[in-house]
């Protein structure tokens, strides 16, 4: 069976986090405490509601249910004004070409996404053609380190989940690969993604031919 490749969307394909951080940074400020890029790494891969968690855990502030959804949609408001203007030039470095790539070598390719941002995102940077499957926060009630994304993402495609290759910057995505049986390359810091199979930078000047010789 010929290998599926299932990316991940932030910090994968595109270049969201600072959007993300924006957003959530006025939230914080409007609740009356500062949160930093330093913290925000924290964020990394995590979903929405687990997102506001731990900001206002790091900021000591408590809200009732009906204040925290509120937030909720005040941050994601912010966050979507920010990615209203973003276009194929927040493509990380060699991602389309990656993309590309797979799409040459005859493989499937589908997107395993927290966001319920992605398919938006994904019609600004024009790259909502290239994905034979998309799995995204709409479609999962699980968050990441659990399986659930990633395994939908193969049903989907039709394809066993030991011939899916994962692409993902985040420690939760990572073990989420691995829950679901997969093989996946960790994209950013080795020290970081060391439940990885093996850790690109990025994908500048790779195409996946390297990859699918890194793992025969
Ligand atoms: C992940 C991001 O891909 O999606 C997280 O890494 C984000 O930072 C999560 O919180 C949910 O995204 P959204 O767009 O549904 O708020
Ligand atoms: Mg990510």
């Amino acid at each position: 069976m010929k290998p599926a490749c299932i990316f991940d969307l932030d910090g994968v394909i595109v270049d969201t986090a600072k959007y993300h951080y924006l957003a959530w940074k006025r939230l914080a400020n409007s609740l009356g405490f500062d949160f930093t890029e330093h913290d925000n790494e924290q964020l990394k891969g995590v979903s929405r509601i687990e997102s506001l968690n731990l900001i206002l855990r790091l900021g000591g502030k408590e809200l009732d249910a009906a204040e925290f959804d509120a937030a909720l949609v005040r941050k994601n408001g912010w966050y979507l004004e920010y990615i209203q203007q973003i276009g194929p030039e927040e493509i990380l470095p060699g991602a389309a070409e990656f993309l590309s790539s797979a799409r040459a070598q005859g493989m499937k390719v589908a997107l395993g996404s927290a966001s319920k941002n992605a398919v938006l995102i994904l019609e600004r940077i024009q790259l909502l053609d290239q994905f034979d499957a998309i799995v995204d926060g709409n479609k999962v009630s699980k968050a990441k380190p659990d399986p659930e994304v990633f395994l939908k993402a193969a049903e989907e495609l039709a394809v066993p989940a030991s011939a899916c290759i994962v692409f993902e910057d985040a420690v939760a995505g990572v073990q989420a690969a691995r829950n679901a049986g997969m093989k996946v390359v960790g994209i950013g810091s080795a020290a970081v993604l060391d439940q990885a199979h093996f850790v690109l930078p990025n994908f500048a000047g790779l195409s996946i031919v390297d990859v699918l010789a890194r793992f025969a």
